[in-house]
């Protein structure tokens, strides 16, 4: 008999059909055992009666998530027994057999509710227990819908999906770099990408055009609710672009996004507001306004983008200037003589092309048009503190690839986390992600970090210093 999910039994209706799955519930009214039967599509209830004789003492014995088999027949419910809160709640199964395929200890966590009255660290212990609730099941699946529309949205719109290394050399966003010793060359590190942008630039010289990829970014910064060591992020780059082309595609993928998977939300705004700088920092004293207008309904989305950031910031720590957004970016100049004049009269004063991608409050992408002028790119490292040994050694690579036909190129990059985190109307990241850090980037459940063996460090030339 071939498998039926317990979310399509009523396409069955009357005919005997074999589930494979867990125990949800039990419930024992004497001469009937009830159970909430679960799979990957949900719940549906099972009865036994005490004539089955075989199946009724199997049943007797079972507990909450041991993992059976039943055969059946699909019965209709009576009117007034109907479960309106499930799928399959008019039908239910009568059980002929069952057989139990793996026992389950007592659970160290229910998984029959929101999980919200669970400490976290506790459930990030047992993730694989957790993730079989509802909510990180509906929350991992929409986020697999949500990847897959961009997939193809992107697909059908000439965009090449490209994967990017991930053992590589430190790319300046910003953050500090998780390092990766080198076995062969002792002394030597590689750097986990903040994020593919010098690669997807170098695609751009490659002739791609157009690129995109669900990247992987490592920073190792402090964990917040909307930060996690390692997050995804919907990475594109295009050639002989602009600004306001980049900014529509985006509008229609989001507004496709909401239309199609999420249709019961209400976007407040097409076209998504475009707001300078200047304008969010005097109107609503942020870089990335919430434009919701009641701030308490969580299908309300407001997208916006916010456009002409200052190219440069002084860090007073460190004495210099950096750059905002990173220093790829173009200022709005007209030439290098351009740049240096300005410069020379006022740093802070240079715009950027720069856009950030704004949704109810939080940032959820970032980009920009790029440099593609060898010249003023050196100017911009230089400016911002780097000798011209450091230029060479950090970024030779880039320039000298500038060298040979490079395209005028921009690109974008939004978190796949945050989006999901609020289309999913969850508190932060982590319920979006399945094997998310703690707050101090522990993977509590595989106890990493963690000591490694003597002869692993000997290997690679390291030295714990304690
Ligand atoms: P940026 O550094 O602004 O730009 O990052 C782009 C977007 O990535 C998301 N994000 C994060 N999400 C979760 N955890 C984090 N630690 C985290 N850090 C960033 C945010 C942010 O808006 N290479 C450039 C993009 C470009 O210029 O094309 C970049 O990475 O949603």
């Amino acid at each position: 008999m071939e498998r039926v999910l317990a979310g399509d039994i009523g396409a069955h209706e009357g005919r005997e059909i074999r589930l494979l799955g867990w125990v949800h519930t039990r419930r024992d009214h004497g001469k009937l055992i009830f159970i909430d039967f679960r799979d990957r599509s949900g719940l549906c209830q099972a009865v036994t009666f005490s004539g089955e004789a075989e199946a009724f003492a199997t049943m007797n014995t079972v507990r909450p998530e041991w993992v059976i088999e039943i055969t059946g027949v699909v019965n209709k419910r009576p009117e007034k027994l109907v479960n309106k809160d499930i799928a399959s709640g008019q039908w239910e199964v009568g059980v002929k057999t069952v057989r139990v395929i793996n026992e389950a200890e007592t659970l160290p966590i229910a998984v029959d509710t929101d999980g919200k009255e669970i400490g976290e660290e506790h459930r990030l212990k047992y993730r694989y227990l957790d993730l079989r609730r509802a909510r990180l099941q509906k929350n991992l699946r929409n986020r697999h819908k949500v990847i897959s529309l961009i997939r193809q949205y992107l697909t059908d719109k000439s965009f090449v999906e490209i994967e990017t290394p991930i053992i590589s050399k430190s790319t300046p966003e910003g953050a500090r770099d998780y390092l990766v010793p080198s076995r062969l060359e002792k002394g030597s590190f590689y750097a986990l990408p903040q994020s593919p942008q010098q690669y997807k630039q170098l695609l751009m010289v490659g002739g791609m055009e157009r690129y995109f990829q669900i990247a992987r970014c490592f920073r190792d910064e402090d964990t917040r609710g909307d930060r996690q060591p390692e997050f995804t992020q919907l990475d594109i780059e295009m050639s002989f672009t602009t600004p306001e082309e980049v900014m529509q595609l985006l509008e229609e993928l989001y507004t496709k996004i909401v239309k199609d998977l999420y249709p019961h939300k209400k976007i407040m705004q097409t076209p998504f507001p475009r707001l300078s700088y200047k304008e969010a920092m005097e109107k609503y004293g942020s870089d990335k306004p919430d434009l919701r207008k009641d701030k308490n309904d969580p299908d309300e989305l407001a997208f916006a983008f916010v456009v002409d950031f200052p190219m440069f910031e002084w860090k007073e720590r460190e004495k210099r200037w950096d750059a905002v957004h990173h220093p790829f970016t173009q200022p709005k100049v007209e030439s290098v003589a351009d740049f240096d004049e300005k410069f020379a009269t006022d740093p802070g004063e240079i715009l950027a092309m720069q856009y950030d991608f704004v949704l109810n409050g939080y940032e959820i992408g970032g980009g920009s048009i790029r440099i593609h002028d060898p010249k003023l790119l050196s100017r911009v490292f230089e400016v911002m503190g780097n000798s011209k040994e450091e230029i060479q050694d950090k970024f030779g690579h880039i320039l000298t690839a500038f060298q040979y036909g490079v395209p005028p190129h921009g690109g974008v990059a939004p978190g796949i986390d945050r989006l999901m985190m609020i289309l999913e109307n969850e508190p932060n990241i982590r319920e979006v992600i399945a094997f998310p850090k703690t707050g101090d980037g522990r993977d509590i459940m595989m106890s990493a970090p963690s000591k490694v063996r003597p002869e692993q460090l000997r290997e690679l030339g390291v030295k714990i210093d304690d």
